[in-house]
């Protein structure tokens, strides 16, 4: 049995990975300030796990945090393009100082390996699909940056420290617990539960717009594979995709039939700081870390579909 330090595990990607780490009888001890998570997502697991309401920005608490652990999986975030773009010192401060915290924390207490949430935005909106790792990063939104220079910080404790780190650019995942109610949110979270609830979503821009909409399980598995994966993979960043894209129209109309929604969407301006297409090559996970999408994203949408309502 190994101990997994989760930052922000009452998120919707960090509840995921310790329902899955107990599934596999692995100890799990998680941090988050709540300032995004929820404690409802960790309802049922709470008792079993060593949860600690702590802030990645206080270095004594992930230090204290960090002692015993082999494993960190660092998703803590403040995880917003829009957000980034109105308070781009708040999603530094989260994203990049708490970031270096952890690393700080987690080299001194000797982990063995620490995986980052890194995000599909670094790429930002070059023309060439599919992405893939040696393309040079062109991020927009200070979040991309963020979470880019973040990515760097792994590299950097692998490089200066010796620290295994690996990083996992995700693209756009989603799936059950996911929050909907920020004008923040993610869009299919924000979809679903408003057609679900009668009411019309707006589409940002034309809705040509795409993405590699990837379901948590896929995340999940990355994650615990990349802990596992030989060493050779410290120091290194890998795409979290599935490999297919599908734009917000389409989505939409998908989402029309799996929640009976009888409208339209409405159409609005274009967000700023978005990219227009994503899609990601992920030849390098699937070589490297032994990755392979389970859940293809119509069945995660149906799967996310049937949490919302029957909730
Ligand atoms: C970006 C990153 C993703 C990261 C996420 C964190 C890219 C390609 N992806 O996602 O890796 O995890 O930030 O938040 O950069 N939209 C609507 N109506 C809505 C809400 C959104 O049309 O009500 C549109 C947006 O304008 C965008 C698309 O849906 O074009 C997806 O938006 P969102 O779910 O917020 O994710 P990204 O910004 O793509």
């Amino acid at each position: 049995m190994a101990v997994y330090l989760i930052t922000g595990i009452a998120g919707f990607i960090g509840s995921s990975l310790a329902r899955e780490l107990l599934q596999r009888g692995e100890q799990v001890r998680g941090v988050d300030n709540l300032a995004t998570g929820k404690r409802e997502n960790l309802s049922q697991i709470l008792e079993r796990i060593d949860f600690r309401e702590a802030d990645i920005l206080d270095l004594d608490a992930m230090k204290s945090a960090c002692t015993g652990v082999d494993y960190v999986l660092h998703q803590a975030a403040i995880p917003s393009v829009p957000k980034s773009v109105l308070d781009p010192i708040g999603s530094n401060r989260a994203n990049v100082d708490g970031t270096v915290n952890v690393l700080v924390a987690a080299r001194d207490a000797k982990v063995k390996r620490v995986i980052y949430a890194a995000s599909s935005s670094a790429y930002g909106d070059t023309p060439a699909l599919p992405k893939h790792e040696r393309m040079t990063p062109d991020p927009i939104s200070p979040y991309a940056v963020a979470k880019l220079a973040s990515e760097r910080y792994m590299i950097s404790f692998y490089r200066c420290y010796g620290l295994e780190t690996v990083a996992l650019r995700y693209f756009n995942i989603f799936g059950r617990r996911q929050d909907p109610s920020s004008p923040y949110s993610g869009v299919l979270a924000k979809f679903i539960t408003q057609m679900l609830a009668g009411q019309q979503p707006t589409i940002f821009g034309d809705g040509e717009q795409s993405r590699d909409f990837t379901y948590i399980d896929n995340a999940v598995e990355a994650n615990l594979l990349a802990c596992k994966a030989p060493a050779e993979v410290a120091g290194n960043v890998f795409n979290v995709a599935t490999g297919r894209r599908v734009t917000l129209n389409e989505t939409f109309k998908l989402l029309q039939k799996l929640t009976s929604y009888p409208g339209s969407p409405i159409y609005g301006a274009e967000r700023g700081g978005d990219i227009k297409h994503s899609l990601a090559d992920i030849s390098a996970a699937e070589k490297n870390l032994g990755y392979k999408p389970k859940v293809h994203f119509e069945q995660g949408l149906q799967r996310t579909v049937d949490w919302y309502r029957s909730r």
